[in-house]
Formats: C-alpha cells, structure tokens, sequence
C-alpha cells in the first residue's frame, strides 16, 4: 500500500456516511474498508490490485457486466449533444422516447406509461402517491391501505421503509408508518405447517392476506406489492401456485397490484420480466437496477392502462399532476438504459440467465443440498441462495451472535468470490451478472463449496 492508498482509507473512514454500515466499527478502522477501483466482465478490481468474481453484480444490478464500452459511449455521446433537460409540461428528449416506447412493448400485459425516477426506492414512493390519487379521483378517499409482506424489501425511504418487511430497516426510524400493513412472506421452508404440500401453503398464505383484507376491511384497502421472487429477504422463489391466489383475492376486492420487479426485471428471472415468469398481471411495475445495469441510477413505473385511464379523468378535473422529479426522464441515463439494453436483447441475455441461472441452481443442489449445514438451496433463473442452519433435521437457526452468514460471506471472499450475507438470517446470496458462463458457475460454486466447508468446520 502506498502512501495515497493510506490516504484514501483515512479520508473515507472520516468524511463518508456508508449505507447499511456499522458506522462506529467503520470510523474506527474495525470494519472492513474496500475501495474498488474497477470492473471487467463478471469481476471487479480493487486498489491493492485484488481481484473478486462479483457473484452478485454489486447490488444485483449490473447484469452486463463492468466495462461494457457501448454503454460508456452511449452515455458520453448523449452528455454532449444534451447533457440535461426537465420534461416537465410535455418536454422531452429522443432516448427517452424509444426507451419507453421499448419497455412499454417488452412488458406487454396492458402497460400503457412510464414515468422516471433514479432508484428503486423513489420509484415505489411514486406507486404509492398514485394508488392514493387513483382513489381519491374514484371518490373513495378511506381507500388507501397498502399491503406488502413480510421480508418483503421495497427500498429505504419513509413510506417504502415502512413497506420493506424487515425489522433492521424499521429499527429506531419509527417505522413502519400506517398505512402499510404486513401479510405472510411465502417462504415454505420455515412457514410451511407439518405435513402440509407447497400448494396448500401457497393457499394458506393467499387465505391469510384475506383474512387481513377483511380485518382491515376491504373498502379501506387500496393495494397489495409484492416481488415476484423476494430478493433482499433471501431470495425466496414464489411457491407454485402462490400469486394465482393471491390474484384472486385482490381481483375480489377491487385492490391493485404492485409488481416490484427492481430485481427481476430485464431477465434476471430467465424471462424478461419476473411478472411474465410467474404470471402476474401487475396494474404499476416498479423498475430501476438492471434497466442501465447500474451505469447510470436510473429507475421506472410502468403505469397500466386501468389506472392511466383515471390518472387523465384527475388532471381533467385538478389540472397537472402535482408530482415531478427534476431528474426524471434524465437523457444521459436514458441513452445508458437503450444501449444496455441493446445489450441485453442483442446478446439474449434473459436466454442465459434461463439456461445459465438452471445450470447454476443444478450445481448448488449437486454441492450443497446433503450437506449438514445448509438447510436449503433455492432459486429461480439467476438468483440463488443457501441457508443455513444448526441443525438440519431439527430445522433450528444458528445463534445470531456466530454471524454463520458473514462468515461464510468472508471466507468466499477469500477465495475469490463475492458472495452476499442477506439481512434476515443466516443466508448466502447469488445473482451474478446475466452474462455468466456455465464454466464461471463452476468457478463460483467451487468457491463458496470451499468457503462453507471451511466455515463449518471451524464451528
Ligand atoms: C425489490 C426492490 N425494490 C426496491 C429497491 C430499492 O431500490 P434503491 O436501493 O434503488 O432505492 C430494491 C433495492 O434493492 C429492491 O431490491
């Protein structure tokens, strides 16, 4: 390490605010600092020269890869003819143009808008202020209760804190804020009753959401968001037959449905949306991560035609929508988001994550399903996860304080591989970049095989 690489720690230790960091650990150098210095294909680089296979690119988002020229000269082309203007009372810009007109017919399903944001959790800050004023245009003002789930993650804002179901995100914030209430997470593995098959639990969990409707009562329940597959909450795959009855119940009681799909949009679920995978028909879909792969923040509502349809009956009665950010429709991020996904379709990067993500999930069962500390491997396209337990016939957790997660996490970067301690639990995540090859499964999978073997012997 030289002298400036010193420098650099000393001066993020004592002048930047991480994110979902242990702020006083960090300021006084006993947690780990990373400065990353670059990124080609599914690795990234750091400035003492060490090099890790990103298994789960960054915050699941990068999904072509780092150092894709096409984006970088997208972006660069696009800052020179028009680095910036609003699209306030009708202005616009050319590549925001073609891509909504792009993810309007990818996404099918009777979308008809897009409105921009710059993350994921900005974006569902928007569904929420629209479910309200949907209802309030349809004269029914006390309906407005939002229902998300349990482990559910929805972003880190007031409103979309409270909707995340996660204790962490919630604690010494004062939230969850009403009106979000919190229904069952369907994840069978723990939740399941004895005995009963994952269809009667996917049931369950669409009996228990009832049940809360009719609690609540239905007139004061405005909409229900979920993720197609759960992502931050540990990658949890929907069990089979789960959002056909959860579709039901909401369709009985007029309550919209919110598809987040920061994660599963553009392929990462081996189609191009997670809604299309599970057969979901959303009325808004929120989008960011792997709409520019993270080159540019960029993120998305996709408004169905149900509720564009009373969007314009309200401004015909209050004039203009009183909502705007000064960065939505941003060219230079637009133009990043057409080239990433003329990468994206031009290399059929949803094929891979098909073909590669059930390479992938084969490989982890083969590795991992017998061995005594997993309790369970799971998936879908190329989001995976490992779970760990004490004990595996008895079904019991490890004691929060052996951090058996963030150990195992360590160990895989020791060798190599960045592999992600999910908040709730003792969970191993994986959602590599979509460009993933079946020779770098092997290679990951050999990895985080090592680091759990080592993990569990020393326990
Ligand atoms: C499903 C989902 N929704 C929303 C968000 C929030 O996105 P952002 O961190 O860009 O605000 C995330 C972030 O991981 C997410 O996974």
């Amino acid at each position: 390490m030289d002298n400036l690489s010193n420098d650099l720690e000393t001066l993020d230790r004592a002048h930047m605010f991480h994110p979902s960091t242990h702020l006083a650990q960090f300021a006084r150098g006993e947690a780990p600092s990373r400065i990353v210095t670059g990124g080609q294909g599914i690795y990234i680089t750091d400035r003492d020269g060490k090099r890790s296979m990103d298994g789960f690119a960054g915050l699941y988002c990068v999904n072509i890869g780092y150092g894709r020229s096409e984006v970088a000269n997208a972006i660069a082309e696009q800052a020179h003819k028009l680095a910036y203007y609003h699209a306030y009372v009708g202005h616009s810009n050319e590549p925001v143009i073609k891509l909504s007109e792009r993810i309007v017919r990818k996404a099918g399903m009777g979308m008809s808008r897009v409105y921009y944001g710059l993350s994921g959790s900005d974006a569902n800050e928007t569904n929420i202020k629209l479910v309200w004023y949907y209802n309030n245009i349809l004269g029914r003002p006390e309906k407005k209760k939002i229902i998300s789930r349990q482990r559910g993650y929805h972003g880190s804002g007031v409103m979309t804190g409270s909707l995340t179901g996660l204790a962490a995100f919630h604690n010494a914030f004062d939230l969850p804020k009403p009106p979000v209430l919190h229904t069952s997470c369907p994840h069978a593995y723990w939740n399941a009753h004895e005995g009963e098959s994952e269809a009667e639990f996917a049931q369950r969990c669409a009996d228990e959401l009832e049940a809360l409707i009719l609690a609540e009562g239905p007139d004061t329940v405005a909409a229900f968001i979920g993720e197609p597959a759960m992502g931050t909450g540990g990658l949890i795959p929907a069990p089979q037959g789960y959002w056909p009855a959860v579709q039901q119940v909401l369709a009985k009681y007029d309550i919209l449905l919110i598809a987040d799909e920061v994660v599963t949009a553009f392929g990462r679920t081996g189609q191009y949306f997670g809604s299309h995978t599970y057969d979901i028909k959303p009325d808004l879909i929120t989008i960011a991560k792997g709409l520019t792969s993270a080159y540019l923040p960029l993120s998305g509502v996709i408004v169905g035609e149900k509720m564009w349809k009373v969007l314009e009956q309200g401004t015909d009665e209050m004039g203009p929508i009183g909502h705007g950010w000064t960065y939505s429709a941003h060219p230079v991020c637009a133009a990043a988001a057409n080239a990433n996904l003329d990468i994206v379709d031009g290399e059929d990067l949803t094929g891979n994550a098909r073909n590669v993500g059930a390479y992938l999930q084969k490989r982890l069962h083969e590795n991992f399903a017998d061995h005594s500390m997993v309790g369970e491997v799971r998936g879908v396209g190329l989001m995976a996860a490992l779970e760990f337990v004490a004990d595996k016939g008895k079904k019991t957790r490890f004691e929060p304080s052996q951090t058996v997660g963030a150990k195992v996490s360590a160990a895989c970067l020791e060798e190599g591989l960045i592999a992600r301690a999910m908040p709730h639990g003792d969970i191993l995540g994986f959602a590599p970049p979509l460009i993933i090859s079946n020779e770098e499964v092997d290679q990951l999978v050999a990895m985080a095989k090592r680091a759990v073997d080592k993990v569990y012997g020393q326990l």
